[in-house]
Formats: structure tokens, sequence, C-alpha cells
């Protein structure tokens, strides 16, 4: 039950379901480092607000770092080697990105994660992104990696069919979730951020999410 949810945290360590983990503060030593490379892929690929298939413009705005990108436009959702806006390759997957994406799935039980592709996230207050599932990935025994930076949010977490009940995971700068395994197919979203002033990003939470899509 919702309320007993954290009882059993222990380290900062959460399990949220089988092959899922929450992992609170891991990324907070990284953090500068994060925001330093975040501002050079942001240089080449600017945050974009893409269309869905369905002709609607998202309230999230995005952009990748990493061999491969994931680009939504009227023809669909998929992974582009190259930033549709300039058709270069999407700017290369900072260091610190790779080895605390890898060090992060590994406490979570992935051992050996490669991942080639990084979706950055950003919202502002009133941005939300609508329960999903990670699927244009070719590689789904490999997990998806998340690092939540800037203003706090709350994180939907639901089962593997769209109308199974959610859990609500608070997120806060610098905490890390991990789903792979028989939770990598869990839907999951965003609720609708709300307003507020963090220390270092202002008005914005970012998100990034490290992926095998290769
Ligand atoms: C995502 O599902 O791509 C992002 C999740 C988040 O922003 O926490
Ligand atoms: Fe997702």
């Amino acid at each position: 039950m919702q309320a007993d949810l954290f009882a059993d945290e222990h380290d900062g360590q959460l399990q949220l379901a089988s092959g899922a983990m929450l992992l609170r503060g891991y990324a907070l030593a990284e953090q500068e480092a994060f925001l330093t490379a975040i501002d050079v892929v942001l240089e080449s690929a600017p945050f974009r607000h893409m269309t869905t298939p369905g002709g609607y413009v998202m309230s999230v705005a995005m952009t990748n770092c990493g061999r491969y990108g994931w680009v939504s436009d009227v023809s669909g959702y998929r992974y582009s080697e190259n930033d549709p806006q300039t058709n270069q390759p999407w700017p290369a997957m900072p260091s610190a990105f790779l080895h605390l994406a890898r060090a992060a799935a590994a406490v979570a039980g992935f051992v050996e994660f490669d991942p080639d592709a990084c979706l950055i996230n950003c919202y502002q207050p009133g941005a939300r992104l609508s329960l999903h599932q990670d699927r244009n990935e070719r590689d789904m025994s490999a997990p998806i990696v998340s690092v939540s930076l800037g203003l706090p949010a709350t994180f939907l977490f639901g089962g593997l069919r769209c109308g199974d009940s959610t859990q609500r995971i608070p997120l806060q700068h610098g905490d890390v979730v991990v789903w792979g395994g028989p939770a990598r197919l869990r839907y999951h979203g965003v609720l609708t951020l709300k307003p507020g002033n963090h220390p270092l990003l202002g008005t914005r939470r970012i998100n990034l999410t490290f992926r095998k899509a290769g």
C-alpha cells in the first residue's frame, strides 16, 4: 500500500517491484559533472518540443546524447543516429554519464549495462509525461536508468498493463530509478510539474534516461 511504501527503504534504497529500484541521492556526488556535461550536449543539440504521432506538441522538451537518440514526429517514435534538426550525429555520451549509469544499474542487479542512448528531458512547471512503456529499444534485457535533477516531481510507476494501478514516487534532485528484467516494460510517467525554484536548476526539472537502444 502507498502509505507503507517507504517503510521498506534501507540506506536510501527502495525496491519498487521485482527488477525496479529507487536509489535516493545516488547522483548527488556527480551533480556538478552532470550539469557541466548537459551544457556541453545542449550547445550542439538544444532542447526542443517534439510532436507525437497523433500531432500533439509534447509539453516536455527533449534532446539526446549517445549513439542513438529517441525522436518523435508525425511518422512515429523511433531511435535515430542523427539529430533531425541538424542531420548530424547526436553529441557523444559524456563519460560521467556512462559511469554513473553503469554503476547504478549494477547496484540494482544489472551488471554490464552498456547504454548507447541517453534521452534528456526538460520539464518546466505545467509539463507532464503521460503513462507509457519504453518499448522502442531493441534490447529488452538491458534496464532503463533514470537520473533526476532540479525541481522535485512525482514519478508514476505502474504495472505491465496500462490500466494497472500506479505507485506515486516522489523524486528529488539526485535520485536514480532503475527498472529492468521483469519490470522492464512497466508503464511509467510523470505528474504535472509544480512551480518551484531549485538552487542549481531554477524553474526546471531535468531527467536523463539511459537505454540500450541499438
Ligand atoms: C521517461 O520516461 O522518459 C522519463 C521519466 C522521468 O522524467 O522521470
Ligand atoms: Fe519512459
